[in-house]
């Protein structure tokens, strides 16, 4: 008889936590470059509700019903017959990319490719937290910014906005890592939080000076990591350095206008949308960072896989403190 197992689907577009039903549904088979994981733990990313509103329909979900959750560590079970780098019992961390899978569920496949080991000294949930929010300020800083981790590069001032979120907490410990000046902006209640992370300059994002961006010592950015949402051009360019970027996470329509304008005026102050693609070497250094104290993991909250509808209702909320975890 096939062997079952619990997994969190939604059948269309739409209904947010409601929508997430618990199914029993076969456990997937993995392909010749693919490994099946008994999941220890997931992450929810917003990532996960705007795929389920449609945001990047009609190509996403790429059927339904979908299992959500992209960030997994798990314990490898069995191995397709092209994989080399795992075995049965190996721990890992990974992005769930294949299309019936996710994270939300006891059991997952995951490509070979995206996937790193897990060393004893990183929790489930710890790992778990890290693919995409951390690939994502990693990617931001150092292909975008052109900032160097080992500090190696020339002096720069950042800006991290959303710093208490999931992308924002890793942003600014690895911009500190690569010895640059950092201004980050977060909520009055996350201050010490942000602080505590690295940051030399912490704003409260909901006064006067916090919502222009302005940094208290009167720096101006060579780079904005933003990590927030709904804060015009308007706002930035008077903060930026004469060659200052913007990397923009969750791009609007404008700051696409912006992005196209810029480019197009030979404009020294640029805007970039960002969009992530997962890089396996990278992955294995901010493991490899976390392994040795150097990357810290705030977690919000933690769920167990039958309450996923809460978890779910606290990201689309947009208020946690570092990550959500799920854990079967
Ligand atoms: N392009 C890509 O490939 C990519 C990859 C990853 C993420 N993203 C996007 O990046 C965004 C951030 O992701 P995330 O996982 O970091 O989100 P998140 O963890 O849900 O962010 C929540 C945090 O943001 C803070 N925040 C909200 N508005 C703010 C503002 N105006 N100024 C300062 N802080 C603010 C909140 O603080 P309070 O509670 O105090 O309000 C909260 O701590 C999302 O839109 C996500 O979809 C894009």
């Amino acid at each position: 008889m096939e062997k079952l197992m619990h997994a969190v689907r939604y059948h269309s577009y739409g209904g947010g936590p409601s929508a997430l039903q618990h199914d029993q549904i076969p456990i997937p088979t993995p392909n010749k470059d693919e490994v099946l994981i008994k999941v220890e733990a997931t992450s929810i990313n917003p990532f996960d509700w705007k795929v389920q509103k449609g945001m990047l329909r009609p190509f996403l979900p790429r059927k339904f019903p979908h299992i959500p959750g992209v960030d997994v560590t798990g314990e490898v079970i069995e191995v397709g017959s092209g994989v080399q780098k795992f075995k049965p019992g190996d721990k890992v961390v990974s992005l769930v990319s294949s299309p019936n899978c996710g994270g939300l569920a006891e059991f997952a496949v995951i490509k070979e490719s995206v996937t790193a080991s897990r060393p004893p000294e990183i929790s489930a949930s710890e790992g778990a937290a890290l693919p995409v929010a951390g690939l994502t300020a990693h990617q931001a800083l150092t292909e975008y910014a052109g900032i160097k981790l080992d500090g190696s590069g020339e002096h720069k001032n950042v800006l991290i906005t959303a710093a208490s979120g999931g992308v924002g907490q890793y942003a600014v410990q690895l911009a500190k890592l690569a010895n640059t000046h950092v201004t980050a902006t977060c909520g009055t209640r996350n201050m010490k939080l942000v602080r505590s992370l690295g940051a030399d300059e912490v704003i409260d994002y909901k006064t006067p000076d916090g919502a222009a961006l302005k940094s208290p010592s009167g720096k101006k950015y060579d780079a904005v990591i933003h990590c927030a949402m709904g804060i015009p051009w308007s706002t930035f360019e008077p903060n930026l350095s004469t060659n200052g970027k913007v990397v923009d996470i969750t791009p609007s329509p404008s700051a696409l206008m912006t992005f196209a304008l810029k480019k197009l005026t030979f404009s020294k102050k640029q805007l970039v949308p960002l969009i992530l693609i997962p890089k396996v070497g990278s992955l294995e250094y901010l493991v490899d960072l976390v392994k040795n104290g150097k990357l810290k993991t705030v977690i919000d909250s933690k769920y167990p896989l039958n309450k996923a509808e809460d978890a779910w209702a606290k990201s689309i909320g947009g208020h946690a403190t570092g990550k959500i975890i799920v854990e079967p």
